[in-house]
């Protein structure tokens, strides 16, 4: 089972920052539409907090797993009380509907539990450098290659460009 990935989708700004008030610190429709195509058919696990921030919950087209100690229930989701516990059972809905790999999808708090089991980050590098609440974890540079990487210009509506890039660790 540990066979199937698990990555790390997120959007970051230079300074580090991912989130500010239990939401994110800018509107990029544009990345909104790659964290889609990411996404789309995959388990998703994320922290209590931002299934809260989440407008419209649960993401449709993925299973959705939420990670919480006080493991209530949230309509539309399966909650974990701890982070190993929704990584497993993401990991046998991966299996049971053929998806590739499970993607991890915030926020601080999960990408920290769980990144020393992450084999690859699809991450948006904003154009800005917000003060915020929420940041991403250092990565040490020699854990990390990049493989891949794409500049965007800010679209109409979009608050500012950003890079994607992929990172495999080594
Ligand atoms: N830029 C991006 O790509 C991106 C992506 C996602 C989120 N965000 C932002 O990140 C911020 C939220 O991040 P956050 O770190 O505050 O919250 P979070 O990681 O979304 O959720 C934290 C909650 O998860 C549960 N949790 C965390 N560690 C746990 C553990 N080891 N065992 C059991 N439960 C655990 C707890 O829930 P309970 O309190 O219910 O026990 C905790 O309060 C928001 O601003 C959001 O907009 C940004």
């Amino acid at each position: 089972m540990s066979d199937i990935p698990l990555s790390i989708v997120v959007a970051v700004a230079k300074n580090g920052v991912i989130g500010r008030g239990n939401d994110l610190p800018w509107r990029i429709p544009s990345d909104l539409k790659r964290f889609k195509a990411v996404t789309l058919g995959k388990p998703v696990i994320m922290g209590r907090k931002t299934w809260d921030s989440l407008p419209r919950k649960p993401l449709p087209g993925r299973a959705n797993f939420v990670v919480s100690r006080t493991a209530g229930t949230f309509e539309g989701a399966i909650v974990c009380d701890t982070p190993e516990k929704a990584l497993q059972r993401a990991r046998e809905a991966a299996i049971a509907s053929g998806a590739g790999e499970v993607c991890l999808i915030g926020g601080a708090a999960l990408y920290g539990a769980l990144l020393p089991v992450v084999s690859r980050i699809y991450l948006t590098e904003v154009d800005l450098t917000p003060e915020g609440d929420a940041h991403f974890p250092m990565l040490n540079p020699i854990e990390w290659r990049e493989v891949s990487a794409q500049a965007f210009d800010a679209q109409p509506g979009d608050d500012a460009g950003f890079v994607v890039r992929v990172l495999e660790r080594v």
